[in-house]
């Protein structure tokens, strides 16, 4: 990861720090680990892909962390490189369900999303969060979604339902283990234009028969618009995830960050 971000940064604000940012090879974790690494973070992420082309990031871990075994897998490669965490950022997440509302959702359907987006963060959180009590300190990012609160049915009922559940989770989480040094969080963004994201507007616009300008249109107007005009950008949220991953960030704690634009209309 040679990239530089783009806005000015102490490039020594993570020096002897170590994370592991989930899913860091594409999208918001691509951009996250990027932002950590050149503040002089160790970073170790994850994908179900091979490490692209031109990635380094301290450590690699091949795995499928919607199961209980990718997520072994990845705990067991991280404990043995790094000996803990001080930072863990749950970036993991999305959905292939089939667009069709309720009735198109099979129960493999609702469990697949439920396992990416709420198991695989709490099972990392429970094989990390042992040696951070012991030392009493670290950081715990769930990048949950608008979604949970603003639940779209077309498609994602299920990741929308997922999200909720996140956002709760880490709330209580944030509740138990607080007093024991930890600080927990959650970011949810609403529409980042990510590899994810990219995708989906050309599906839209090949539904539609529009190009990608026309589909990421129709996106922005089945969210109700975004105020600012545009989706935000993959380094817009590593931003944020980075201030709540340091010490500028040490009395917020229990609390979500909505980073959308404008979008969600209500207070
Ligand atoms: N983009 C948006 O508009 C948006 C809005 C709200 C919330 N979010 C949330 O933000 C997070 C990041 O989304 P994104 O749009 O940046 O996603 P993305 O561009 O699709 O990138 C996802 C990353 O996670 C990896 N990954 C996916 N599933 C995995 C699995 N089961 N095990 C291990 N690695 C996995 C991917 O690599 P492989 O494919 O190689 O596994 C990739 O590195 C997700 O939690 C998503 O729900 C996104």
């Amino acid at each position: 990861m040679t990239a530089v971000p783009d806005f000015p940064f102490d490039p020594k604000e993570f020096i002897g720090k170590r994370a592991l940012v989930t899913g860091g090879t594409k999208g918001m974790g691509q951009a996250i680990v990027r932002r950590l690494s050149a503040a002089g973070a160790k970073v170790a992420t994850t994908a179900r892909s091979p490490l692209p082309e031109g990635q380094a990031p301290a450590l690699f871990v091949q795995a499928d962390i919607s199961t209980a075994q990718g997520v072994n897998r990845v705990a067991s490669a991280v404990l043995d490189a790094f000996g803990g965490l001080d930072i863990l950022i749950n970036n993991v997440g999305g959905s292939s369900a089939p667009s069709g509302g309720f009735a198109a959702l099979s129960d493999e359907h609702w469990q697949a999303d439920i396992n990416a987006n709420l198991l695989a963060p709490v099972r990392l959180d429970r094989a990390f969060l042992p040696r951070m009590i012991e030392r009493g300190q670290g950081v715990v990012i769930h990048i949950s979604s608008i979604q949970r609160r603003l639940p779209l049915y077309e498609a994602t009922l299920a990741y929308a339902a997922a999200k909720a559940g996140l956002s709760n989770y880490s709330k209580g989480l944030s509740k138990e283990v607080g007093p024991k040094g930890i600080r927990v969080n959650s970011i949810a963004p609403g529409f980042i234009e990510t590899t994810a994201a990219t995708a989906l507007i050309r599906r839209i616009a090949a539904e539609a028969g529009t190009d990608e300008e026309g589909g990421r249109k129709l996106l922005m107007d089945s969210l109700g618009g975004i105020s600012i005009g545009r989706p935000g950008r993959p380094e817009e949220v590593a931003e944020l995830a980075a201030f709540l991953a340091s010490p500028r960030a040490a009395s917020i704690h229990g609390a979500e960050y909505t980073i959308d634009g404008g979008t969600v209309p209500t207070v």
